[in-house]
Parts: structure tokens; sequence; C-alpha cells
């Protein structure tokens, strides 16, 4: 079986919650994670970067400015590229205050945080590499990190299903993840040509397009692969049906608790 377990509730599809809840919580924070166990998802997807420092943390953007106060925090640094910034200096910002005044004070949390709030809620991951061509080497710094926390390499269930599935845009930094971790499933961000899936379905496990351009003979095409479709980002409730009228194996949505309610409905 490919993709995540879908844990204690028994969902036919996956319920990916996007940057965690984004919907109710601001994207990739811990309160956010916490809102997708709240809101019932079987899955959390967030984004994963590197600090200056080497450090790996949870963040969409690969610059700070729309979902901190970085601008005010360091004012006339010129650029805020996360990659500039020291774990320390993203540490001490706010990354709740721009979703809501009732989120001031969430931190940017590190990989490890993420992890380990995933693990006591009992969420799998769905672990988004952004812009790795930033990054080099992140592959690895990813790797080491899971080595430390071997829980999430390991199959669960009699069904041996994997609670975690690593994916990027970049599909060279994907390939270079899965010969790292050759026993975990990955995940193709995007849409692969289709004269190129049976070559990519050689090692990869998911191919997760987004839902605007899927169509039900994709859907099919993968499948005949032996891959999954897990399809971004569907947060309205007919989109959500019409992609699983196209068969697919997960929705990734900012508001898991639509998701959940569809796919049992449907
Ligand atoms: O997991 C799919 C989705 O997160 C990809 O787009 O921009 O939200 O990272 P983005
Ligand atoms: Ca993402």
């Amino acid at each position: 079986p490919l993709g995540p377990a879908s844990g204690s509730a028994a969902l036919s599809v996956l319920d990916v919650a996007h940057r965690g809840a984004s919907g109710y919580a601001p994207e990739n924070t811990l309160a956010a994670i916490d809102a997708a166990k709240v809101r019932g998802a079987t899955t959390v997807e967030i984004d994963v970067q590197r600090t200056k420092d080497g450090e790996l943390v949870v963040f969409h953007d690969t610059t700070l400015e729309r979902t901190t106060d970085a601008e005010e925090v360091f004012p006339g640094r010129g650029s805020y590229d996360v990659a500039d910034f020291t774990l320390e200096e993203i540490r001490s910002l706010d990354a709740g205050s721009w979703f809501d005044p009732a989120f001031e004070g969430e931190k940017v949390p590190t990989f490890q945080e993420a992890l380990d709030r995933l693990r006591k809620h009992g969420l799998n991951l769905l672990l988004e590499v952004k812009a790795p061509v930033l990054y080099p080497g992140i592959e690895a710094d990813i790797s080491e990190t899971l080595a430390r926390n071997p829980a999430w390499l390991v199959p669960v269930g009699k069904r041996g299903k994997h609670r975690l599935v690593i994916q990027s845009f970049d599909w060279a930094s994907v390939k270079r993840s899965h010969d790292l971790l050759p026993t975990i499933p990955h995940g193709l961000l995007g849409q692969v040509p289709e004269s190129e899936i049976d070559d990519y379905g050689e090692w990869a496990d998911q191919i997760n397009p987004s839902h605007k351009t899927l169509t039900a003979d994709y859907v099919d095409a993968v499948h005949d692969e032996g891959m999954a479709v897990v399809t971004y980002t569907v947060n309205d409730a007919d989109d959500m049906r019409k992609a699983l009228d196209k068969g697919v194996d997960g929705l990734i949505t900012d508001y898991p608790d639509i998701a959940r309610q569809v796919i049992r409905e449907h």
C-alpha cells in the first residue's frame, strides 16, 4: 500500500490538512497542526526550509514578510529570505498575528517540533521540501533528522502503511530524497507529463497535481503505474466531490473538516 496510513479514522481517501488546517489557524505553525487534529484530518502537509545556520524550519514562502512581522523586528534588512536569517532570529518572530490577533506569539516551528507535535496527535505527515534549489543538501538534512526520529521510518499496522510521504515540485530533489530514504514513499508535486508517468513510476509512489487541471484519465494513468494521486489545494466542497469522482486517493485542503464530511458522504 502507498501513502500515509489513515490513522484511527477509517476514511477511504486521505484527508490532508494543507500547511496544517490553515483555514483555521496560521499556516505551518503548531497551532495549525493542533487545528488539523481538532478538525479530523488524517494527515498534515507542511513545508520545510533551512535557516542561515543550517536548522530546518517549517515555513511556506521563501521570504518572511507575508506570514511574520520580520520587517518590524528587523527593519532595514533589505531582503527577508528565510535562508539569510538564523534560527534564533526566526524564532523571535510572530508568525500568528498576520492571520488573527488571537494567534499572537505563535512561532515558526522547527521541523523537529512539528514532528513531535504530529506524533503526539497520531497524525501522518506529507512533507514538502520547499524550493530545494535554495538549500543544497537539504534532502540529507531531512534524512538525518528522520534518522533521529525512527518511528517515522517504519510502516505501521497490519497493512504496513507509512506515516510519512516526502514530496516536492522539484522532481530531482524528490529523487535525491528517495535515494537517501528508499523505503519511504515519495511524491511528485505537479503534473508529470503522461508520457513520463511510467518512468517516474519506477521509483515514485505518488503524483500530486493541482485539482484544477486533473482529469479522470490522468488519475487512471497514474494508477495504472501503481502510484497514488493526492490533489491540492481543494477548499470548496463541490471541487472536493469532483476530485473524488475522478478517483483521487487524497485531498489536500485548508479545511479538513469539510473534506472529511465530503469523503464520508461520497
Ligand atoms: O502539498 C501541495 C501544496 O502544498 C503545494 O502548494 O504552494 O501550498 O506549497 P503550496
Ligand atoms: Ca506545500
